[in-house]
């Protein structure tokens, strides 16, 4: 049965969704990053839904999110530079990667077997509702086929996983645009797990340098290497579009000759890119052109995230 696409800013559109929550459906919200896919965070076949309805790998866990810090600590264990981050960033666009609190009432198939988890305080006013009223975790990843473009719109969830959900709420378009970055405080080091929302600059100022991953392993099992991919192929860092391409522009000066342009941010702003980023891609991935060819965003702030997406979306990939 398709899914209902309720209004968030009723009510009765949050009681209805978080009864359905409670009840181990699925349910789409939206959150300041992109749109999420819900579910029970405590229940196997709740969370087990989640990977069937995206096709997403088992071994890829998923985050839990939580209303707030204070619960946040039931399900993992902070160290004094997780809760600096949690202070200065929550509400917000990070998640932290602790480790799991013996005991804790979350499915396992959420951490996908992994001793710790990752976990999420969204500033979204509609995620935030929905988590008060329906009184449970919910683990919930971008809500977009595996491997595809993330969702920043109801429109997105429900042309994708429309069938699949019982409850689609939609608050509007989602402001940052980019998911969360995710920081790693399992280790004696901290780690930068994925760029996000929150830039890089931002949590080094707090806790010093965050290492990267090493190269070759997979930090974040979803961190593969094709993903949030279009249909058509992807080119980047591109100064002279060809005439059968569509240009993913970036700034005031555009160069001519692609069949169709759209501009992240005419005015050069990062932020304004990233929240464009995603709506972009989906409308210039059309059977008419022969690729989406991508202006050279500059590597700052928002910029690390960017790029870390438009590069898994050029991936080769598997089939
Ligand atoms: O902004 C966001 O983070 C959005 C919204 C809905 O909150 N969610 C999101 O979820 O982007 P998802 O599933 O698309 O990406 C979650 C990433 C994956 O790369 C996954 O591998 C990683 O988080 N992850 C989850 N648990 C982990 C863990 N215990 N250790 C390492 N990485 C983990
Ligand atoms: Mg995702």
């Amino acid at each position: 049965m398709p899914a209902a696409i309720l209004p968030a800013d009723r009510p009765d559109s949050i009681a209805a969704a978080a009864a359905a929550l409670r009840a181990g459906q699925l349910v789409a919200f939206p959150t300041e990053t992109v749109y999420g896919l819900g579910a029970d965070a405590s229940s196997d076949t709740a969370v087990a839904a989640i990977y069937g309805a995206k096709g997403r790998p088992s071994h890829n866990p998923l985050i839990v999110h939580l209303p707030d810090a204070g619960a946040a600590a039931r399900y993992g264990s902070f160290d004094p530079r997780a809760e600096q981050l949690a202070r200065a960033f929550w509400p917000g666009p990070l998640t932290l990667v602790v480790p799991r609190v013996a005991g804790a009432a979350l499915s396992g198939v959420v951490s996908a077997g992994l001793p710790t988890v990752a976990l999420r305080v969204p500033s979204h006013p509609v995620a935030l509702a929905l988590l008060q009223a329906a009184g449970i975790p919910l683990a919930a990843p971008s809500a977009n086929v595996s491997g595809c473009v993330s969702a920043t719109t109801a429109g997105h969830v429900a042309e994708a996983l429309g069938e699949k959900v019982a409850v689609i709420l939609d608050g509007g378009p989602a402001q940052v645009g980019i998911e969360s970055t995710i920081v790693g405080l399992d280790g004696a080091r901290p780690r930068l797990l994925r760029p996000g929302g929150v830039p890089r600059e931002a949590i080094e100022r707090l806790i010093g340098p965050l290492d990267d991953p090493a190269a070759g392993i997979v930090a974040a099992p979803g961190m593969l290497a094709s993903h949030y991919a279009p249909h058509c192929p992807v080119r980047l860092e591109v100064t002279a579009p060809r005439p059968d391409e569509a240009l993913l522009a970036f700034g005031p000066v555009v160069p001519p000759g692609a069949k169709v342009t759209l501009n992240l941010s005419p005015r050069g702003d990062l932020a304004e890119a990233a929240t464009n980023l995603y709506a972009h891609l989906r409308s210039l991935d059309r059977a008419d052109i022969a690729g989406i060819a991508v202006m050279p965003i500059p590597a700052h702030g928002l910029g690390h995230a960017i790029n870390d997406r438009l590069r898994r979306a050029a991936a080769p990939r598997d089939a």
